[in-house]
């Protein structure tokens, strides 16, 4: 779709709006200004979340070439030391930062972000167990933020031939048959809505939810093929005021991954925790006295022997019980797939390696 041709749907739109009887009595910014604000530079994307959003992931000019997953040059690829749990799915990231603007940089908690940026989130499903390099495409995940700290998301679906992606106009549950040694198993799959985007990405936690220093403290290559620290690449190219320092870089904090034997468990579990309830279980956020966030001390986390809200009928229920898994609530909601689940939406099934890991903590921690 070219920009004319969208301008013309916004129009549309607007006609659309008028035909229904809808009152012109709004003096502020007019809805035909705000649906046709696009972001400035190479990507066609809307600039708020009225925007006309293209209705092809092809459309958007985040890859320039669909087949490779080519990215536009002037994104920058990045990883992080932990990721949220996605129902098995491999991901890829991107972000591109309006020319001559840069993110607050700061050693711990949230960045702040110029209105603007361009976060993208690339999901593939390994379907052959025998096999990882066998994907089928899923998802390419859109996060672009506003001024003040809020965001808003896009997300596109591909098409079984993988040639292009469709706008997610509502969300659905898909099965993917997996091949297992054992025969086809079947993994469920929520793609979800741009609303379902705003129930974790929320502006108590910044919006923007796994770029900070203590995701991107690792080394990654960088454009030219050095590797090196990410925050480091991030300085040099002018993303992030104030640069970090290369001699502070091991003081900065840094997730630690469910299977780096170098870590401590106790750090393992709290970046596990940090990264898939941390956003949501924070002071102020969702409801529990506990704060999932791994910058918080752990005598002040209120997890270990943490008082419970909902008991789920467990005796002696804890957030956290020393030795105890069955009485401990934060493993109970991550051990089921029941109502009772957490995170509430887009988890499909039950992370064994993240339940392995905080059942292996529980049971170390002294009564
Ligand atoms: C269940 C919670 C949840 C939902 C729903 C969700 N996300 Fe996220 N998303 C996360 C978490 C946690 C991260 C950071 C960790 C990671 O990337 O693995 C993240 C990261 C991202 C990123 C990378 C930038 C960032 O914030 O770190 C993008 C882009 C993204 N999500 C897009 C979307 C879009 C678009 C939607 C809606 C269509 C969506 N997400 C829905 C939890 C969620
Ligand atoms: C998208 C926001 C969100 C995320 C992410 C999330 N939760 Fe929750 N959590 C909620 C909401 C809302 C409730 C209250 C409703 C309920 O009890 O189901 C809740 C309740 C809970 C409770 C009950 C608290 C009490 O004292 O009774 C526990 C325990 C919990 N969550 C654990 C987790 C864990 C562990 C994770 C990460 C694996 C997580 N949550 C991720 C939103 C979230």
């Amino acid at each position: 779709m070219t920009r004319t041709h969208n301008r013309l749907l916004s129009l549309a739109g607007l006609a659309i709006a008028i035909g229904l009887g809808a009152p012109a009595c709004d003096r502020g910014e007019s809805s035909s200004d705000s649906a046709s604000a696009r972001l400035p530079g190479p990507l066609n994307l809307p600039a708020n979340r009225n925007g006309q959003v293209p209705a092809l992931l092809s459309e958007t000019g985040i890859f320039t070439d669909l087949q490779t997953l080519t990215p536009h040059p002037a994104l920058l690829a990045y990883d992080i030391n932990v990721s949220f749990w996605s129902d098995g799915a491999d991901k890829k990231r991107w972000i591109w930062v309006p020319p001559g603007r840069s993110i607050r940089f700061s050693p711990t908690g949230e960045w702040e972000f110029p209105a603007g940026t361009v976060l993208i989130k690339h999901f593939d499903m390994p379907t052959d167990l025998s096999r990882p390099e066998v994907k089928r495409r899923l998802e390419t995940r859109i996060v672009i933020t506003e001024a003040g700290g809020e965001v808003f998301g896009i997300a596109y679906k591909w098409r079984d031939d993988g040639r292009d992606a469709d706008y997610i106009v509502r969300s659905l549950r898909e099965e993917i048959p997996v091949q297992a040694p054992d025969g086809v198993q079947s993994r469920k799959w929520y793609f979800p809505h741009a609303h379902d985007c705003l129930q974790c990405h929320i502006s108590l936690a910044g919006g923007v939810l796994g770029v900070s220093t203590r995701q991107l403290n690792c080394d990654f290559p960088t454009p030219d093929g050095r590797l090196q620290n990410q925050l480091l690449t991030w300085g040099e190219r002018g993303l992030l005021k104030p640069r970090p320092r290369p001699e502070a870089l091991s003081t900065y904090p840094r997730l630690a991954a469910a299977h780096d034997s170098s870590r401590s468990l106790e750090d393992r579990a709290r970046s596990y925790l940090d990264v898939n309830c941390g956003y949501c279980h924070r002071p102020d956020g969702a409801p529990g006295e506990f704060d999932a966030r791994y910058e918080t001390p752990l005598s002040k986390q209120n997890l270990v022997n943490g008082p419970v809200l909902i008991d789920l009928d467990l005796d002696h229920a804890r957030t956290i019980a020393p030795r105890d898994p069955s009485r401990s609530l934060i493993l109970q909601r991550i051990d089921t797939l029941k109502r009772t689940k957490m995170p509430p939406l887009a988890r499909e099934s039950i992370d064994a390696e993240g339940v392995a890991l905080l059942r292996e903590w529980i049971e170390s921690l002294q009564p």
